[in-house]
């Protein structure tokens, strides 16, 4: 159980009605990375058994202009599995959070038919890829569709789940395969990890188009190790981590241990061209720092001009040093130019931590509408927003910066983007002695919560109404009431959720109440 924070006792010697359940926001630097507060530090609230991170402010300018309604991301807590999360971006409290989802890399909203959808990678995890299916969940937090890829041994990867503007999904697939690997100095017959994408028409499940990569990039392509024996599934030599679909209806992959970005017929499935790795189409006009990224994540065009990609360019592999202060080799966000005239290619920005971090694995660049840029960084327990000048306005820990992260997970990837949720179940209530204590996982239209009690649990009364403040809200009943019940309320004042009702003398549900 969460002790009350200091503001909450605050509110209560000074008699003011509203409590603030939630922990306060770390900015404590130095007692956060030397483990003061663990090396998960995390809240649990009265009214829910959801636990969540506590996060250490490193920056944090509230009055710089932004946009996005919620961060999403799958931070990993043990015991409740590596799941999607949504917080509020204007406090950084938990809006949403289901363990029930097994899996949560790449939670994002994304729109399919106008409805915006929570959509992420659900299934097994073999460390470094997984067989599963892409979820779209309504705003409701119903499940709407489970999709996976066919007709390959394994299903969907955890990497990506990406729709397409014509309504199709793309999903990543990893699966074995034998291959002769002489030319790497491999045996004859091999076990191999291929890689493979397809797209999926979300309304009839039907295939549209299916690549595999050992059908158009060579062995001696990869640029990571060359052939590793005994490797899980088999040599992962090519690992794709990102796949998005053009106007044309090309695809833009992103090939980690080729350390390259390619585009991809979408009709015959070859290469189009290449940005980076040993087939590099493009001139480097920035002396080798537009192509010379490596190990990267999430490549994206920029826009459908297809001028400019952005990418998480990692830059390192069989470090583990999430700690900060690296001088080379240091990750940074990309974005970079191409010119297909000249072909030519050159940095346009390069976003580094404001520590400078090394992240060997994992990572994400989102680019938001207004020209900032929200970075996880992977392996790194951080995430940072830039403004389109680069400046940083917002850093914030997950968790020290030298913790191992078991039992959990790294930030795959982290979204800023606006979310509507209107769950179907109802607000959760407790009674601590003295305070009633109310959250409503998923809801994000809560203005206000309105307190009823009374001395019999048919005969509540309006007691209070405070302004929801954070996950969970507590709230001091103004006198001694035997039963109690809450409220939410919209912006407009309107009921549109109700709580049980709670004995106060046990703290005990005794059911929720019939309207008239
Ligand atoms: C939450 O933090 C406490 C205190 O450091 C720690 O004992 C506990 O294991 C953490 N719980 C989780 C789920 O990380
Ligand atoms: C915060 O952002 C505003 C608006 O971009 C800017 O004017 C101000 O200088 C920033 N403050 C700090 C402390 O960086
Ligand atoms: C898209 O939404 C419209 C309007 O709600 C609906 O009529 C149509 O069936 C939907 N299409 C698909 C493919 O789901
Ligand atoms: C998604 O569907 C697959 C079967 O295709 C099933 O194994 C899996 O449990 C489903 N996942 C969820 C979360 O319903
Ligand atoms: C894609 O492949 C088709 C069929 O081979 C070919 O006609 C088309 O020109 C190719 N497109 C590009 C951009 O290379
Ligand atoms: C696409 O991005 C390029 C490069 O940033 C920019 O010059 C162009 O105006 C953008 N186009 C659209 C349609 O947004």
């Amino acid at each position: 159980m969460a002790p009350l924070s200091l503001y909450s006792l605050v509110s209560l010697v000074y008699g003011v009605a509203r409590v603030v359940a939630d922990l306060p926001l770390l900015e404590t630097y130095a007692d956060y990375n030397d483990g003061v507060f663990g090396t998960r530090p995390n809240q649990s609230y009265y009214s829910s058994d959801l636990i969540s991170p506590r996060f250490q402010v490193n920056v944090w300018n509230k009055s710089a202009s932004t946009v996005g309604s919620h961060i999403f991301l799958a931070p990993g807590i043990p015991g409740q599995g590596r799941s999607p999360m949504i917080l509020d971006s204007k406090d950084l409290s938990l809006v949403y959070a289901d363990p029930k989802w097994d899996g949560g890399t790449d939670t994002r909203m994304q729109v399919y038919n106008g409805t915006q959808y929570l959509t992420f990678w659900s299934g097994v995890d073999w460390k470094g890829h997984g067989s599963g299916g892409g979820m779209m969940i309504d705003p409701s937090y119903r499940l709407f569709k489970n999709i996976t890829t066919s007709n390959l041994d394994t299903g969907a990867d955890s990497h990506d789940f990406h729709l397409t503007n014509d309504g199709g999904a793309i999903m990543n697939n990893y699966h074995t395969i034998f291959a002769d690997l002489t030319s790497v100095n491999g045996p004859v017959n091999a076990e191999v990890l291929d890689c493979a994408f397809q797209e999926v028409d979300i309304a009839t499940g039907e295939v549209r188009f299916t690549w595999k990569a050992s059908d158009h990039f060579d062995w001696a392509e990869n640029l990571a190790d060359g052939y590793v024996p005994d490797q899980q599934h088999g040599w992962d030599w090519f690992h794709m981590n990102a796949i998005s679909k053009t106007v044309e209806g090309n695809y833009l992959i992103s090939i980690r241990h080729l350390r390259t970005v390619a585009l991809i017929n979408g009709t015959d499935g070859s290469r189009i061209w290449q940005v980076g790795g040993v087939h590099n189409s493009f001139l480097d006009l920035s002396d080798g720092k537009a192509t010379n990224f490596a190990f990267q994540h999430d490549a994206r065009f920029v826009n459908s001009s297809q001028t400019e990609i952005t990418l998480f360019d990692n830059h390192n592999m069989h470090t583990n040093s999430p700690t900060s202060g690296c001088s080379v080799d240091c990750t940074r966000g990309l974005r970079i130019a191409l010119d297909y005239d000249a072909m030519t290619v050159k940095v346009v920005s390069e976003l580094y931590h404001p520590q400078s971090v090394q992240a060997w694995a994992q990572g994400g660049y989102h680019l938001l509408p207004n020209g900032n840029v929200v970075i996880g960084w992977g392996v790194v327990p951080a995430f940072t927003e830039f403004t389109s000048t680069g400046e940083v306005i917002m850093d914030i820990q997950i968790r020290p910066w030298d913790s191992v992260p078991d039992g959990g997970g790294p930030l795959y990837r982290v979204y800023k983007l606006d979310w509507v949720g209107e769950p179907t179940w109802s607000p959760s209530i407790a009674f601590v002695d003295p305070n009633v204590y109310v959250s409503w996982n998923g809801a994000t239209k809560v203005a206000s919560w309105s307190l009823s009690g009374g001395a019999s649990h048919i005969s509540l009364e309006h007691l209070v109404t405070v302004p929801k403040n954070g996950f969970e809200t507590a709230i001091a009943p103004p006198k001694p009431v035997s039963f109690v019940r809450v409220d939410a309320l919209d912006a407009d004042g309107n009921v549109i959720g109700t709580t049980n009702v709670v004995d106060t003398s046990s703290g005990d549900s005794v059911g929720s109440i019939i309207r008239g």
